[in-house]
């Protein structure tokens, strides 16, 4: 019998992949060099914004003999949440939907304990993030990938209907998406959630639906959000400040049951969340980030910054005969290799600029770029883009 139990082996396993890449690989040894153009993981690669620490700061003085106590989904970032989101997505939720998490991470976790029972099954689309596999693995679910249509990377609902079978009891959606950067229009959430329901039906139980929605805020040109939970009501959303505030380090987030789903299924899962966080080794935010949540919401960082980015680095990379699927929202760029995807990817290491290979996300022929590197490795990185081809 292995020391490690067999579901924490296989979800290990799942993430070999990103774990090499982002400790052993080229990239891994050369991670901290301030010298590199890292276009890898959505991490920060310039000093955080001024509100985030004035916030943190502030969360951090005690006003009360209860400030460090014990934190669950406190009351008043619930109300708070409840209102701000209400107005945000234009639905009715209220206090009790809304349970605080650290990060979509464990939003997510949350949500998978929730509703999946051990040999459940959950759909989900590829190429996407990269964590779905092995935390279903994790939660002794079974992960059943299914591909986006290619080049556009749409939803292909006929490939989700085929994948739901008597097991399935979950789909995850994930829109501003991770890392297409599509933002899936409201046409297509209605196709899918007149698909859930017939699917639904034709299984005998109902299959939930979760909204990945960390990057919902991270919008380029105006565009306009469809929550799934406007249009599906068995929906769970999946929320972050990690991204919007690109800082995820300090772990603050929610889980959010739609308010469209019928009474006695929204009460039954308002009334497992506390013990599903609990349980699950109290994944809620920690009380500073608790205090600072009211002072966070009007907080972004630089939109038009992450576009301008976008903008020159899409018309270089297009030249040396990339192609580029211009995002909609999320702060990554993706796009298909001009060449052989391996030596296209060891030229640019060479020049000291590194990208996220698609092969991560099973997707080989395509590269994934970070928009959050800073203006300077933009500009160190172009002349290398402009030559790898
Ligand atoms: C699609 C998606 N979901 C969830 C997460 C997790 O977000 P957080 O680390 O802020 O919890 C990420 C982070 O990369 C993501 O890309």
């Amino acid at each position: 019998m292995p020391v490690v139990s067999r579901r924490t082996l296989a979800a290990s396993r799942a993430f070999d992949a990103v774990k090499h890449f982002a400790f052993q690989s080229r990239y891994g040894e050369r991670r901290a060099d301030p010298g590199i153009a890292d276009f890898t993981f959505g991490n920060p690669h310039e000093m955080p914004l001024q509100g985030l620490v004035t916030a943190i700061r502030d969360g951090a003085v005690p006003q009360n003999k209860d400030w460090f106590a014990y934190k669950t989904s406190e009351e008043a970032p619930q109300a708070f949440l409840a209102a701000a989101l209400g107005r945000e997505l234009d639905l009715p939720f209220e206090p009790a939907d809304i349970a605080l998490t650290a990060g979509a991470f464990a939003a997510i976790s949350v949500a998978f304990r929730l509703v999946l029972d051990a040999g459940d099954e959950a759909v989900y689309s590829e190429p996407g993030w990269f964590c779905y596999e092995p935390m279903l693995l994790a939660a002794d679910a079974v992960p059943r990938a299914v591909r986006l249509r290619a080049p556009t990377f749409d939803l292909d609902l006929d490939a989700i209907d085929a994948a739901i079978g008597p097991r399935t009891r979950l789909v995850i959606v994930n829109t501003p998406h991770n890392p297409t950067g599509r933002i899936y229009p409201r046409k297509a959430l209605l196709a899918l959630a007149d698909l859930l329901e017939r699917a639904s039906q034709r299984i005998g139980h109902r299959i939930f639906l979760l909204s990945d929605e960390p990057y919902r805020r991270l919008r380029f040109d105006g565009r306009a959000f469809t929550s799934p939970a406007a249009v599906y009501p068995w929906t769970l959303i999946a929320y972050s400040y990690g991204k919007v505030l690109l800082a995820p380090g300090q772990r603050l987030g929610y889980l959010a049951l739609s308010p469209r789903m019928p009474d006695a299924d929204r009460q039954a899962l308002r009334d497992a969340l506390f013990a599903t966080q609990m349980a699950l080794g109290w994944c809620f935010p920690n009380a500073v980030m608790q205090n600072a949540l009211p002072h966070l919401e009007g907080l972004s960082i630089d939109l038009p910054a992450l576009a301008a980015r976008r903008d020159a680095l899409v018309p270089v990379l297009a030249r040396a005969g990339h192609h580029v699927l211009p995002p909609e929202g999320t702060f990554y760029l993706w796009a298909r290799w001009a060449g052989d995807p391996e030596r296209q990817w060891h030229a640019l290491a060479d020049r000291g600029v590194f990208v996220m290979p698609g092969s991560i996300m099973n997707t080989p022929d395509h590269f994934r770029i970070s928009l959050t590197a800073s203006d300077a490795m933009v500009e160190r990185a172009l002349p290398a883009f402009a030559h790898a081809a």
